[in-house]
């Protein structure tokens, strides 16, 4: 069969990259974490002490910043000058920040380009808010996975809270804040388009909500 690209956009913690990994996985194809890529922007500004909201600041340390998503068998790393930073950029720090920092039009034109390159090959999903809209408007298959907010937050808790002392509460305002920034910013916010197949997974297991995309890709393959 033959094999599509895959736009999967929603708000944070909808279960956008724990989904669309496993169902990479399951079809054999090529799974790119775009938000990882922002968070790993987000990171490299902080470890070399830039003020992030400094968006001239973030600008100018672009150049130097070497990314590589690097596929393993079940997942990926992320490296920024060759440095391994997949669990760095996981922290609230990180997180807290991202959506700065994402909000800024030269990383996303900056980011925008290797997403593109790195999609050349088709057989691909990419997950993130601008896919859809921005990254990959003539995507075959485009999909918009939400959930309720206390859905999402409450998932988000159950994967970080033997990681991290943080509370449902806490945690909730952080989805929120996100929400309201990614969908309001000017450059490329997080929009459904019309054409996107909506999938609203609050009442929907994690193993239904896999079967449920696995079926639209192949449909439409
Ligand atoms: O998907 P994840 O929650 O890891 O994304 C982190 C942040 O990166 C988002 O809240 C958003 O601000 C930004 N992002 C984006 N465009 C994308 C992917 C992520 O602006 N395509």
């Amino acid at each position: 069969i033959r094999k599509i690209a895959v736009a999967v956009d929603g708000p944070a913690g909808a279960g956008k990259s724990s989904i669309s990994k496993l169902v990479a996985q399951r079809l054999g194809y090529l799974y790119i974490d775009t938000g990882a890529m922002y968070r790993a922007i987000t990171w490299a500004a902080l470890h070399a002490g830039v003020d992030v909201k400094d968006e001239i600041k973030v600008t100018a340390l672009l150049p130097s910043i070497d990314l590589r998503l690097e596929p393993t068998k079940d997942s990926f790393r992320v490296y920024v000058n060759n440095r391994e930073i997949t669990a760095d950029i996981r922290s609230q720090a990180v997180t807290g920040h991202v959506s700065q920092v994402a909000s800024y039009k030269s990383v996303r034109e900056f980011l925008v380009e290797k997403q593109r390159q790195m999609a050349r090959c088709g057989g691909v999903i990419l997950d993130g808010r601008d896919i859809g809209s921005v990254v990959l408007p003539d995507a075959e298959l485009k999909i918009y996975l939400t959930a309720s907010v206390d859905a999402r937050a409450h998932r988000r808790w159950l994967e970080v809270k033997d990681i991290e002392e943080v509370s449902l509460e806490d945690i909730k305002r952080s989805v929120k804040e996100r929400d309201l920034m990614d969908t309001t910013r000017k450059e490329s916010p997080l929009i459904c388009v019309p054409e996107a197949v909506v999938v609203d997974s609050s009442n929907m297991s994690f193993d239904n909500t896999v079967e449920h995309i696995m079926k639209l890709i192949i449909d439409k393959s």
